[in-house]
């Protein structure tokens, strides 16, 4: 039976264990540019003792950003410094993943800290945002979007198929599509954000086609043997659950036909009115229910950092993976203190040689 330190294999990638990184936000590039803080940030993180480290929603194209502090991939410029992460990753022990996103109508915001709403129309740092449909998000994102032409579909496809051949070219080893939280992709999946009349919209097959013609689309020049992966919100607490979460796993078996090896399980967030029920692993059922409906690897996050509570999802069979968020921005060595939480041998050895040699032998007895 696995738990968390169990090493994890998927196609060709093997992880030191069952600890994932999942993507966050830094709104700390310009242009898109990787710079010296995400380096810092993406080795730190490495070092921690994490199997995998997936980097932040990274725009496939400038509009497809969330504020203009996102990364992005949307040229050969942006590159050398993705390669770097890469190589920090690597040499950090943990698996280099990277989630590529296009933000939709939650597009052009403030970051977080300056306000997390809506850039305002007239402020030439922002953009027009563009959606399935001319319907706001509400609440602090009320910008109402372009509704997207077919040509802009298929452009925002290319732009997927083009990020990714960067990704590969800069060494990421694991591709997650964000196809959550009110992004483009899961407001095309949404009967709230999508009211279209084309093949589009209506029907759930309609409202799956731009999901799995991008992942079709991704998949043609992903290679073969490495993880193709995506993070969907199945659910949104806004009442129509009963509805949407049996239509979400009829989603994620296509997904699978199509080539998707792996599913982040996650929120929809495509509705300020939902009444979410935060809480320890809150996510971890629903997961489960998927992971067994649709004969598919997952993993969440959302309140999974608790130890005991964390290596339970998997010695349980709930997850495959924990997704870890907060509880590394407050410690990136957050593996090595669940390892010795749990009582593990010697938990020094998820820590770098550097670091490991120490605390294994002459740290202080509650660091050994
Ligand atoms: C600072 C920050 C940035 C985030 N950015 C992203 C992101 O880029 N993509 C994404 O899918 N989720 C993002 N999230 C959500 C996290 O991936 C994760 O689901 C969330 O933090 C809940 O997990 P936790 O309880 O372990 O923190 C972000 C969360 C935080 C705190």
């Amino acid at each position: 039976m696995p738990d968390l330190f169990s090493p994890y294999s998927l196609k060709s990638v093997e992880l030191r264990n069952r600890i994932a990184v999942p993507p966050m936000c830094q709104y700390s590039a310009e242009d898109g540019l990787p710079n010296d803080w995400h380096q810092v940030h993406y080795a730190s993180l490495s070092r921690g003792g994490a199997g995998l480290v997936i980097v932040e929603a990274t725009g496939v194209a400038p509009e497809g950003r969330i504020s203009p502090g996102c990364l992005g991939f949307w040229s050969d410029e942006h590159t050398p410094g993705h390669a770097a992460i890469v190589k920090r990753i690597n040499e950090g022990g943990a698996v280099p993943g990277i989630q590529l996103a296009h933000a939709g109508r939650k597009a052009s915001a403030n970051k977080p800290w300056e306000g997390d709403d809506h850039i305002a129309e007239d402020d030439p740092r922002g953009w027009q945002p563009i959606g399935p449909s001319a319907v706001p998000f509400g609440a602090n994102l009320p910008r109402t979007p372009t509704e997207m032409t077919k040509d802009d579909i298929e452009r925002v496809k290319a732009d997927f198929v083009a990020a990714t051949k960067r990704s590969v070219e800069a060494g990421y080893k694991w591709l997650e599509l964000h196809f959550a939280h009110g992004y483009l992709a899961q407001s095309f999946w949404s009967p709230v954000a999508n009211k279209r009349d084309d093949e589009y919209g209506g029907s759930p097959e309609n409202r799956a086609r731009f999901l799995l013609e991008t992942i079709d689309a991704v998949k043609a020049v992903w290679p073969e043997d490495l993880p193709l992966t995506v993070r969907l919100g199945v659910i949104e607490y806004d009442g129509n659950d009963d509805k949407l979460v049996p239509e979400s796993i009829e989603l994620i078996k296509k997904m699978k036909d199509h080539g998707v090896d792996f599913v982040s399980v996650s929120v929809g967030f495509n509705t300020p009115e939902a009444n979410i029920p935060w809480g320890p692993a809150f996510l971890a059922p629903v997961s489960q229910q998927i992971r067994e409906e649709a004969d598919i690897p997952v993993a969440t996050a959302w309140g999974v950092d608790d130890p005991v509570l964390a290596n339970k999802t998997i010695e349980d069979g709930q997850l495959d993976l924990v997704m870890v968020g907060r509880a590394h921005l407050a410690n990136p060595h957050w593996s090595y203190d669940v390892a010795k939480k749990l009582g593990k041998d010697s938990p020094s050895w998820v820590l770098p040689t550097q670091y490991a040699h120490w605390l294994a032998r002459y740290a202080p007895a509650d660091y050994k």
